[in-house]
């Protein structure tokens, strides 16, 4: 991969670090990873926590599977090594984001948990939040908002997760969130909960430790 091939190459230390900013912004950054089927509920979740957290004047980005496989990971598709190399950018990019400051939130399918726990793995402890949206494949396929299922039990549409490509539910996510039968506004709040008990939101004068 691409990564191997970059020797000679030499690490700057930046003076204005990730905790010089949070003190800034006035709360710390970290990563909401969403993960679930297509049609789980990741996007919009995704998005509606961001909405509440911006209107409390928290830092943030929703990074989301459809828009970054038309740019960054434009050049990817659905095979095995294809996910594994689109989650890898995802994860650096949020990685990136995350020492700047960012709260972060990831909606990608992330079907496997080699995957996103090679992810986690670039994560101080505790800054990757997890977040199972865990609706089950018949409510995901009725939905069927992008038409995509139908292809896919057609054979149009190949390697389709939960169909012709598995789907590795977490065993241990900070979260699961019944996003197919749940209103958003209780998934929201449950995401919300979570990240007010996990998170210290120091005020904007005092440094982190
Ligand atoms: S991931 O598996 O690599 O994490 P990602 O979240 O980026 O997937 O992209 C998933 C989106 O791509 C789905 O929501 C769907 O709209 C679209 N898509 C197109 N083809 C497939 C496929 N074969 N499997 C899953 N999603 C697909």
């Amino acid at each position: 991969m691409a990564f191997d091939k970059s020797t000679n190459t030499v690490w700057h230390h930046a003076t204005v670090t990730r905790e010089r900013r949070a003190a800034l912004n006035g709360h710390r950054s970290c990563v909401l990873w969403f993960t679930g089927l297509s049609g789980s509920g990741k996007s919009t979740l995704a998005h509606a926590v961001e909405e509440e957290l911006h209107r409390a004047g928290r830092r943030t980005f929703v990074l989301d599977g459809d828009n970054v496989r038309h740019g960054l990971c434009g050049d990817l598709g659905f095979s095995v090594e294809d996910r594994r190399e689109n989650i890898r950018r995802i994860a650096e990019t949020t990685k990136l984001m995350t020492e700047a400051g960012v709260i972060t939130l990831t909606a990608f399918i992330s079907p496997f948990r080699e995957d996103r726990d090679r992810a986690r793995s670039l994560f101080p402890h505790g800054d990757f939040i997890e977040i199972y949206c865990a609706a089950p494949l018949a409510i995901c396929e009725s939905r069927d908002v992008k038409g995509l299922y139908r292809r896919a039990r057609s054979g149009e549409v190949k390697e389709f997760t939960g169909i012709s490509s598995p789907y590795e539910a977490p065993l241990n996510p900070e979260l699961t969130v019944a996003s197919g039968n749940l209103p958003l506004e209780h998934c929201v709040a449950q995401v919300m909960g979570l990240l007010e008990s996990r998170l210290r939101w120091p005020a904007a004068s005092t440094p982190i430790s």
